[in-house]
């Protein structure tokens, strides 16, 4: 069977040399780091648009703390999201829940939420400005108190990585990592919420995800 887009575009990740490795290297150091300041016994992660779940599974496998996470990581494609779930049993990980399903719609959130952690990485760059400003906007009623937000963004033309630095203040986060190479056109953040949470809507729709894995994200 071919493989989708979405799956060879992770291929990037077998080159250790790759902007796509340095990107993931940094969100893995930003989620140790988060672990690290986590004041909850037993967190709660929310994986968006997942992919194979490198950052994450390989954080929660290897951190002290990692075993006490629960998460729910959440990818449309089918093979990817098998390929996690496999992985995330060879790591020991029990408490790890793959769903192959829409992360865009806020009822694939039930039971995970308020969370204590959310990964939006590899998403922003397959959303237009008003999805961007959207999910942002959306991302208060998903998180607990003081919920960290890990997210990623290409920086090629036009760069909007401003902008939804912006837009995360506006929302009422604070930034707490911002890591953007000079030499590599990628941003790696993380903002943390510094207002009280949004009351939870299952059947809200964040964004509509456009890319088809043709370009980097
Ligand atoms: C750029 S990749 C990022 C994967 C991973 N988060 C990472 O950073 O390595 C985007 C992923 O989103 C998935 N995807 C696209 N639309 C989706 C949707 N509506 N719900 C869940 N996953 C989706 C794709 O299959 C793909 O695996």
């Amino acid at each position: 069977m071919a493989r989708s887009h979405w799956s060879q575009w992770h291929d990037a990740y077998k080159d250790p040399s790759s902007a796509l490795s340095a990107r993931l290297n940094e969100v893995r150091r930003q989620l140790r780091e988060v672990l690290g300041h986590s004041t909850t016994e037993s967190p709660r992660l929310i994986s968006m648009c997942a992919g194979q779940g490198r950052d994450v599974i390989d954080v929660l496998a290897t951190h002290p703390r990692g075993h006490s996470v629960h998460a729910r990581l959440v990818e449309l494609d089918e093979s990817l999201a098998a390929e996690v779930a496999a992985s995330a049993r060879d790591r020991g990980l029990a408490n790890v829940e793959i769903v192959n399903g829409d992360a865009s719609i806020a009822s694939a959130y039930v039971g995970f939420v308020p969370a204590d952690i959310i990964m939006v990485c590899g998403v922003f760059g397959n959303l237009s400005e008003i999805d961007i400003a959207r999910t942002i906007f959306l991302l208060p009623s998903l998180c607990a108190p003081a919920a960290r937000v890990i997210w990623t963004r290409h920086r090629r033309a036009p760069d909007v990585t401003n902008v939804i630095r912006a837009m995360f203040l506006e929302s009422g986060f604070a930034e707490f990592e911002f890591f953007a190479p000079r030499d590599l056109l990628f941003t790696v953040a993380t903002h943390q919420l510094h207002r009280a949470p949004d009351p939870f809507e299952e059947d809200i729709r964040l964004f509509t995800f456009e890319g088809d894995g043709h370009d980097p994200a």
